[in-house]
């Protein structure tokens, strides 16, 4: 069943877990995260980039993510994921995505507020929920790229500002996770994130999961994060598989056979995310 963004991460706040959102690219993802989604029992975020809608097609990423939605028995939010240009999220909001994420977090604070603030009006006026993004994280994500000097920690006073000013259902905080492949061990500011909980209403998100150490995740949880975002995990136990698979077998052509291992290995790994997360058996009907 499709839910707002706004209701699957009320019950992860209420019940102290977080939501694994996480990034669709193509057919083989999706069906991972929905096999894993339907085996865990767990309430699901699917997410697709502006990139990831630039490679597939809205009209296929929506239909597919619809299409899960209405198939299997667990909540599912289909959410578009740092959203920085108006007319892509409006796409996204005509194509039937129950969430948005407005990125407009390379801007100072009040443009930030500005165009977060125009963007909340007219989701919450079609039932959409609004995710939003402050501080600076760092690392590489499609088209946005910040590197480690721009990179920049969540303010926890202005974040209390910007809730309340913007209206937001839930707030991407910068607290030590980076995009992408990670150079060194990423290090949570802790106190951090529970500073930003105490001051602010709404469910935080960590973004840049992937690589992060379990017992760090869950510490993360248990401070108030309440979705946590992860690609380059899959994105690399798809390359494992099919590169494994190809040196094994160098002549095979049929996609199907060379795409079916990497979806299995998605899968697996997807559904480890889940019980890190504590959100297998919290679907509810
Ligand atoms: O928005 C998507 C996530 O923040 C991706 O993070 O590169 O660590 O998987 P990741
Ligand atoms: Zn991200």
């Amino acid at each position: 069943m499709l839910v707002t963004g706004k209701e699957i991460l009320a019950h992860a706040d209420k019940n102290k877990y977080a939501v694994g959102a996480f990034n669709m690219n193509n057919m083989e993802i999706i069906q991972a995260i929905a096999g894993a989604a339907q085996e865990t029992q767990s309430p699901v975020i699917m997410q697709a980039s502006q990139g990831a809608i630039k490679y597939a097609g809205i009209e296929y990423i929506a239909a597919m993510g619809k299409l899960v939605a209405s198939k299997i028995d667990v909540p599912v939010v289909l959410h578009l994921d740092h959203g920085t240009d108006f007319e892509e999220i409006m796409a996204c909001i005509r194509h039937g995505f129950s969430s948005v994420m407005i990125d407009a977090s390379k801007y100072p604070l009040d443009k930030n507020i500005e165009l977060t603030k125009e963007i909340v009006k007219i989701a919450h006026s079609v039932g959409v929920s609004v995710e939003a993004e402050i501080g600076k994280i760092g690392g590489t994500e499609d088209n946005i790229s910040v590197d480690d000097a721009e990179a920049t920690y969540t303010d926890p006073e202005e974040a209390r500002i910007f809730v309340e000013e913007t209206g937001v259902d839930s707030l991407a905080v910068a607290v030590g996770t980076a995009h992408g492949v990670y150079k060194g061990v990423p290090k949570l500011d802790f106190d951090r994130i529970e500073k930003i909980n105490a001051l602010v209403s709404v469910p935080l998100v960590l973004h840049g999961s992937s690589g992060v150490d379990y017992p760090s995740l869950e510490k993360a949880i248990s401070k108030g994060i309440a979705k946590i975002n992860i690609d380059t995990d899959i994105r690399a136990a798809f390359s494992g598989a099919v590169n494994a698979f190809t040196r094994e077998n160098p002549n095979e052509l049929d996609p199907r056979k060379i795409l079916g291992p990497a979806r299995q290995a998605m899968t697996e790994v997807i559904k480890e995310k889940m019980e890190v997360f504590g959100s297998c058996h919290q679907a509810w009907k």
